[in-house]
């Protein structure tokens, strides 16, 4: 069965998402909309989409969608939820979900209400080197200790320019990934504690963090992040880690080498992404990973498998990019378990 889907917002990382859609047999994207009508006719052209709509309202209540991917920024994300839950069946929503809490609770109540069902596009969990990690976790047995480090010299500002402007930047950028990352593999988060730098004169908000969280259980993960290192070549998009449990240890480098240190000695793997036919080097860990989500999203559409991660699962992830920013500015340590914004 092919489910017929409505794409809203029509940017520069939409591109991996129509590109992605073209692939899998199980969707097809019959109509796009973008505020900006020129891009959105545009896009349509580009993928052969049939139908252009500008209005959100009016494209959910024309279309009647399958699905609807929200590929929006943050700030339209309730607004798009809430209009489009009662009109889908499956609501997918870039990240971050929202900029607070109060927001994001809402889009889950909004899905809840009308019965339809709210995936958050976290990819990196979906990340070829990722889904080797968690296939081998569980014979690492306890773990007790992570690392996600993503530093990079890339000039992301050209591809994304509100990055420079946005006063929260890379906590709710590439850090809720990584805080979907370290939930997903070591377990949830119990504190944070944090440290921002703004490094690059040319950017608003901060540009490199360094968090520490303590998960349920008395595992401890280090997470860092910094948009301006000094790396030749820059590095960007990889995301290094390591994973130190009871019976062995994941060491995930450079170049997607994996490192698997076992009881039985130490295997070195290759877990390099395969490039897709319209991807290319380096963006091709980001670009598979959206097709391996995408095609997840068909499974929820089937009724296969459940949301990965789900509106009500991300909620958390958002609360630890917030609390970070707490902990950051009040140098303490953030309890996450009821905790609550004060702004928002
Ligand atoms: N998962 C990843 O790896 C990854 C990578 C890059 C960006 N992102 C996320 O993707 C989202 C989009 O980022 P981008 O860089 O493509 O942004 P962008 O600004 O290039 O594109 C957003 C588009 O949405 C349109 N839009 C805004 N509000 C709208 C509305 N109410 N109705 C219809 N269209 C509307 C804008 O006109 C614009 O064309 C962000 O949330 C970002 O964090 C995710």
């Amino acid at each position: 069965m092919t489910h017929r889907g409505l794409l809203i917002g029509c940017g520069f990382f939409a591109q991996n998402h129509l590109n992605a859609w073209a692939g899998l047999p199980g969707a097809r994207i019959t109509a796009v909309c973008d505020t900006d009508a020129a891009r959105a006719r545009a896009t349509a052209d580009r993928f052969g989409i049939p139908t252009v709509h500008t209005d959100a309202l009016t494209a959910l209540e024309a279309e009647r969608p399958d699905f609807v991917d929200i590929a929006t920024t943050a700030p339209s994300h309730r607004a798009l939820v809430e209009l489009a839950a009662p009109r889908t069946k499956l609501v997918i929503c870039q990240k971050p979900m929202a900029e607070t809490q109060v927001d994001a609770a809402a889009m889950v109540a909004a899905c809840e209400t009308a019965g339809s069902q709210l995936l958050i596009h976290e990819n990196f969990r979906w990340q070829r080197p990722f889904r080797e990690i968690a296939a081998r976790l569980p014979a690492l047995g306890r773990v007790h200790f992570a690392r996600f480090s993503f530093r990079h010299g890339y000039d992301n500002y050209v591809n994304q320019p509100y990055l420079a402007e946005i006063e929260r930047f890379t906590i709710m950028d590439v850090g809720l990934h990584l805080f979907d990352l370290a939930r997903h593999l070591v377990g949830e988060a119990a504190t944070i504690t944090c440290e921002t730098q703004r490094l690059n004169p040319r950017v608003r908000g901060e540009d490199a963090f360094s968090a520490m969280i303590r998960h349920d259980g008395g595992a401890v993960s280090f997470i860092d992040c910094s948009f301006w290192s000094r790396l030749v070549p820059h590095r960007f998009p990889q995301t290094l880690a390591e994973i130190e449990g009871e019976h062995g240890t994941l060491l995930l480098g450079e170049d997607y080498r994996l490192t698997v240190h076992g009881p039985g000695g130490r295997d070195v793997l290759d877990v390099e992404p395969a490039v897709p036919v319209w991807g290319e080097r380096p963006w091709h860990v980001i670009q598979e990973s959206v097709a391996a989500f995408q095609a997840h999203a068909l499974d929820v559409l089937d009724g296969r498998t459940a949301p990965q991660p789900s509106g009500a699962h991300n909620l958390m992830t958002l609360s630890t990019g917030l609390a970070a920013y707490e902990a950051a500015e009040t140098g303490r340590i953030i309890g996450l378990r009821n905790w609550n914004e004060r702004r928002g």
